[in-house]
């Protein structure tokens, strides 16, 4: 394999968007920021260099790092936080990834300025399966917010409130054209007409699915966090925050400008942003800019239909050069409901901002999970104690009726660092069921160390009798973030051979924030090589 340095800056600078200035952290000056670009097996070293005002990770979002937690990032799951005035050197060891992925803080709502994507390339002398696109181009989708993210997300919590929603998206850094001030600013892409073009696309969004489009042109999709994918030729995508998705574009309308746009899709019945934006696709050949600019018909906000839609078309490419092996027998099996709740305010009775004067929270089998002081991989490899408890449950503590019958009892959840075992080569079914309970939105479940495989999703609640009879255990995609429907389920599968302290949460800035988190620790295997935990780097951060 091939080794590729970094070097990373993080460092406070000073960004304007919609007419208004902040100072916010980034790395190297670059919002997006900067683009890590391999081949599929090679080796990245990424010297992390903190010249901000408070301490940070950096993660590297879906790449698997083989028995390589110490380099994975979440804040106090796998490492301290790297002090202002101190650097790090992730290893980030890439294995059999193949597309796009991304890269970003894991420290607070810090992800929402620090993130750029992650292009793996084929191996040297192998090929795309596809025909080769003449360019390719990264695309970024975020969400802006005129404040301090760090102070947005401190205040909500310490009341326990709902932060503000963000003021814009951006596409490349840029809202684009339906946002005051911004239309000089809008991102282009320009295209040579005839030519087809290879688009990664990040959702690096706080809080929001997006359903994106662009005016004029139909696409294709050919391949989901780093994997690639059955074909899917299409009008539109629906991306959650986390995801990434390769689609394969032919300039071949009447050269002019379209413009892409990008907007949510939610339920209603929560502040969420629900504004658009917009880039340019320029075919490079014309001379004039046309007056008008055509949008593209995107979902409305609520037609989960359409979101639906796409997503069940989502299929793994199954090739065989680009094999799958979904356990077809589970030796383990984990069911986990997911719920947005309330916990009595500590502030006094009616202080807190959430419903009913409580404070908001959120959880995974009825645990809302706390984020301990000292990181819970190196609480695991040194044994010490205190810092989490191993009993997280494989079952939820009551049977869950989605349509609310018993929702009552699920709005009070336990506050804990609680923790999932599993033995080395396991074969894990989880199925994730959504309750309904206090939230009006899917959850985008990410799994940290693993891709893995999506079986099975239906809205209401999964049965055992009835539901695997509908898994697709021929050509499931491999992922790592799902959506869980709110009111349904979702199962994925996977081979527990990556042992480690992985962490598993909602992808939900919010939602994280509040608790949807647990941690998954699968066990060193037999002494065999590559079956246990490496040692862990010199100078990795000290907590405290
Ligand atoms: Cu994209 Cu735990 O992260
Ligand atoms: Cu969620």
């Amino acid at each position: 394999y091939n080794v590729h340095r970094y070097s990373f800056i993080l460092k406070e600078t000073n960004f304007t968007r919609l007419c208004t200035t902040k100072p916010m952290l980034t790395v190297n000056g670059q919002f997006p920021g900067p683009t890590i670009t391999v081949r599929k097996g090679d080796r990245a070293f990424v010297n992390v260099h903190n010249n901000g005002k408070y301490g940070v990770t950096i993660h590297w979002h879906g790449v698997k790092q083989p028995q390589n937690p110490w380099s994975d990032g979440p804040e106090n799951i796998t490492q301290c936080p790297i002090q202002p005035g101190k650097n790090f050197t992730y290893e980030v060891i890439f294995s059999d990834e193949e597309g796009t992925l991304w890269w970003h803080a894991h420290s607070d709502w810090s992800r929402a300025t620090v993130h750029g994507p992650i292009v793996i390339l084929p191996e040297r002398g192998k090929s795309y399966p596809f025909p080769k696109p003449y360019a390719e181009k990264t695309i970024v989708l975020a969400s802006w917010f005129n404040t301090d993210v760090k102070e947005l997300i401190d205040d909500a919590m310490a009341i326990g409130g709902d932060p503000d929603p963000s003021d814009a998206f951006t596409i490349n850094g840029w809202p684009g054209a339906l946002y005051n001030c911004s239309n000089e600013t809008i991102s282009r892409l320009p295209v040579v007409f005839g030519m087809t073009y290879l688009l990664r696309l990040v959702s690096a969004v706080m809080n929001e699915e997006m359903f994106i489009a662009i005016a004029g042109h139909n696409f294709t999709v050919v391949a989901q966090d780093g994997a690639y994918i059955k074909p899917i030729p299409t009008s539109y995508i629906m991306i959650t925050p986390g995801q990434t998705m390769d689609i394969l574009l032919t300039a071949n309308q009447p050269p002019s400008y379209y413009y892409m746009a990008a907007r949510p899709f939610f339920e209603s019945g929560a502040p969420f942003d629900n504004t658009t934006t917009t880039a340019i696709l320029q075919y490079t050949n014309v001379i004039a800019a046309p007056t008008n600019i055509s949008m593209p018909t995107l979902p409305i906000q609520t037609d989960h239909d359409s979101a639906d839609n796409f997503t069940s078309k989502i299929k793994a490419l199954a090739s065989r050069d680009h094999p799958i092996s979904v356990p077809k027998n589970v030796t383990k099996q984990v069911l986990i409901t997911v719920s947005v709740n309330q916990l009595p305010c500590e502030l006094g009775a009616g202080l807190c901002g959430g419903p009913n004067g409580n404070r908001i929270s959120a959880s995974l089998n009825n645990i809302s999970f706390d984020t301990p002081t000292t990181d819970i991989l190196q609480a695991y490899y040194r044994s010490l104690p205190n810092v989490f408890d191993s009993d997280f449950p494989d079952q939820p503590p009551l049977f869950f009726n989605f349509s609310g019958v018993n929702s009552s009892t699920y709005l009070l959840p336990e506050v804990g660092t609680k923790v999932l075992l599993i033995e080395y080569g396991a074969s894990v079914e989880i199925v994730f069921q959504g309750t309904n309970v206090g939230n009006p939105e899917n959850h985008p479940m990410h799994l940290h160390g693993y891709s893995f495989y999506v079986v099975g999703s239906a809205y209401g609640n999964w049965n055992e009798t009835t539901s695997p009879a509908t898994y697709n255990l021929i050509d499931p995609p491999a992922v790592n973030t799902v959506g869980v429907p709110k009111n349904g389920w979702t199962a994925i599968r996977f081979v527990a051979d990556n042992p480690g302290v992985w962490f598993m949460h909602c992808h939900l800035e919010r939602h994280a924030s509040w608790g949807m988190d647990t941690v998954l620790i699968v066990k060193n295997g037999s002494s065999k090589r590559g079956t246990s935990i490496r040692r862990p780097p010199r100078n990795l951060p000290i907590c405290g």
